[in-house]
């Protein structure tokens, strides 16, 4: 199926920022956007900064009325309790919409594997989560009723070398083939993605959106990110 818009844009700090940095970090954005606002029938901004940043990101977004969606970079398998250590999704339902599940660092670097992912899929589902699955490549199985799937081939990411939107345009063409059976999944792109070749992304028939992270690091690159994929 061809995609529709809004083209979703969702930045992932991963392990970055202090509180105040994240803080100044929206003052910053927040006040790029509100001199140009971003139409978000046309692109829809997800935001995924570290567990510790989302209560006051949450507040300040309220508080500006900006339409930017938060998420988590990871969730628990498990449902709240005696776990040392862990963010159950039902903890953070009232801050997040989306979280990213399966990410190409947690499986490597945190040995998280497909078992566990699916419980974690179902967690964030139970806490009305929207779980963005994560694939390295186009033969990995995505669990059933997952709406988003990114596609991160892992050389390209952090890399500087991103996969050209030809090809990832391809891959994403294969991984939809094979969900007949969900209709409405979006692939998200991911690996390098930067404000100057986000368009390409942009210009696709079957990506829905990118997942930049070095490239959300800086609030002026981000937005500039946004802006030109806005105005492709
Ligand atoms: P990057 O990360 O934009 O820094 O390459 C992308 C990703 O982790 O998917």
């Amino acid at each position: 199926m061809l995609k529709s818009p809004p083209f979703f844009i969702i930045g992932n700090w991963k392990s970055h920022k202090t509180i105040k940095e994240a803080v100044m970090w929206w003052q910053d954005f927040s006040a790029f956007w509100k001199k140009s606002p971003v139409n978000p029938g046309k692109i829809k901004v997800i935001l995924c900064p570290g567990f510790i940043h989302l209560t006051i990101l949450k507040s300040l977004i309220t508080l500006s009325k900006i339409p930017v969606f938060l998420g988590v970079q990871d969730i628990s398998p498990f449902k709240e309790g005696a776990f040392t250590g862990e963010i159950a999704a039902s903890t953070v339902s009232d801050l997040v919409s989306y979280a990213l599940i399966g990410h190409s660092e947690r499986r490597k670097l945190f040995a998280e594997k497909r078992g566990e992912l699916v419980r974690e899929i179902e967690q964030a589902r139970i806490n009305n989560i929207q779980p963005i699955y994560c694939v390295q490549n186009e033969d990995m199985l995505i669990p059933h009723g997952c709406q988003f799937v990114g596609y991160e081939p892992v050389w390209a990411i952090g890399s500087g070398k991103p996969e050209t939107p030809e090809n990832a345009d391809q891959a994403a063409k294969n991984l939809l083939k094979k969900q007949e059976q969900d209709k409405q999944i979006k692939i998200i792109y991911g690996g390098s993605v930067t404000p100057e070749n986000v368009t390409g992304y942009r210009m696709t028939k079957y990506i829905s959106g990118v997942l930049p992270g070095g490239a959300s690091l800086k609030p002026d690159t981000f937005f500039n990110l946004i802006k030109n994929c806005e105005n492709a």
